[in-house]
């Protein structure tokens, strides 16, 4: 991945980015409302582009295994730091994941 890329989410605030304004607060809602419906079961989660870890902290609250990727090391670095969660730098394009190795895969936001 070019550094253009590690430039604009690494300028972006992606910590903040569903706390800071409504619309994020309503995204984030919503997604977790969403998600817990269909999560009703301890899964193995694979939350590819998970930034810092937005989603990948109350999914490992929730008692899911999460792992996540994202192409900016400081956002996989942060990530790895909260409890439950495993992260890794990797893309979207050629993921590190054996095939059929995890029950859900999230892809929230890199598209
Ligand atoms: C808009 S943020 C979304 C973060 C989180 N999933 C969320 O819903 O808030 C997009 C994330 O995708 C990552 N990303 C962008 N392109 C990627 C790629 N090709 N592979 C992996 N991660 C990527 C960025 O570094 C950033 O952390």
């Amino acid at each position: 991945m070019g550094t253009d890329v590690d430039r604009h989410y690494s300028t972006n605030a992606e910590t903040s980015r569903l706390a800071r304004t409504p619309h994020g607060r309503l995204e984030f809602l919503r997604t977790q409302e969403l998600l817990r419906r269909v999560l009703t079961t301890r899964a193995k989660v694979l939350d590819v582009g998970g930034g810092t870890g937005v989603h990948a902290e109350w999914l490992a609250r929730d008692g899911h295994s999460v792992h996540l990727i994202d192409v900016v090391a400081a956002h996989a670095t942060a990530a790895a730091t909260l409890p439950g969660v495993t992260a890794v730098v990797g893309d979207a394009r050629g993921l590190p994941v054996a095939d059929n190795s995890v029950d859900v895969v999230l892809m929230l936001g890199p598209l």
